[in-house]
């Protein structure tokens, strides 16, 4: 039986990963890093989700035909993004205030001004090369069963990270990856019921400063919904 200690401190030290060495992840290690995933639980056990993995060329021209379609897209108002799953933009009062201390603490670690346009559409490409990480996964979700699509590929993202940090592997949840979703479906067979929802880069981690940088960690009163007595 795990340790709950070994638990909490797997839990806290995984971190989102933005800088990969080139090496590459066994099949052992990726399958083991999947199964475990498949460990959450799920709405009636359904698994209203599917992933694709791509590494090596298939890898490389995914990432070449976002990153084209960035550059082509450029100057286009939102980029010429056209997502399966969209939000509010901006986020919401309350959110975005928590949005913007993840930037500012990547640029800041970075050493990117705020007016600096270029460095900082220059980082964003970097979501599109995966960080340089060797193995790039996509992530779709079953149209009809609603946000349970999303949830339960959600708790299996986390399993599948949390695994991977287990192994010495670093990941990064990406939603820019579901940004361009016909690029990421001419690559793979898709069915039409499954919507693209998001992206990771999976691989080893570098010592680039980037990596050392930790988002906060919110205190649970700020989520708690818990009427106070005092
Ligand atoms: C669904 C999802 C999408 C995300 N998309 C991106 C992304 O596109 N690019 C990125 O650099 N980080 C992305 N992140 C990482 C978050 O910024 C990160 O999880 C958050 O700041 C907390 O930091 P931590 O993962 O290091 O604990 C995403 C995370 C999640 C869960």
């Amino acid at each position: 039986m795990l340790n709950k200690d070994d638990f909490s401190a797997l839990a806290h030290s995984r971190r989102s990963t933005r800088d990969f060495l080139p090496d590459l992840v066994s099949d052992a290690d990726l399958d083991d890093v999947l199964e475990d995933g498949m460990s959450a639980p799920s709405w009636s056990n359904t698994r209203p989700f599917m992933f694709a993995i791509a590494t090596g060329d298939q890898r490389d021209r995914i990432s070449a035909a976002l990153v084209a379609r960035l550059q082509e897209n450029a100057e286009v108002p939102g980029m010429g993004m056209n997502p399966d799953y969209t939000h509010e933009t901006p986020y919401p009062p309350g959110l975005i205030e928590r949005s913007q201390r993840v930037g500012k603490g990547i640029y800041d670690t970075l050493g990117i001004d705020r007016a600096d346009k270029e460095s900082r559409f220059r980082f964003m490409q970097r979501n599109y090369e995966f960080f340089g990480a060797p193995v790039a996964l996509f992530f779709f979700a079953h149209r009809g069963l609603g946000h349970f699509g999303t949830l339960d590929l959600g708790l299996f993202m986390e399993a599948a990270m949390l695994s991977a940090e287990a192994r010495g592997l670093g990941t990064c949840a990406q939603g820019y990856l579901g940004n361009y979703p016909d690029i990421i479906k001419a690559e793979f067979e898709v069915p039409d019921e499954y919507a693209l929802v998001c992206g990771m880069s999976l691989g080893y981690h570098s010592d680039h400063p980037i990596n050392s940088w930790e988002a906060e960690r919110l205190p649970l009163s700020e989520m708690t919904a818990n009427l106070r007595v005092n």
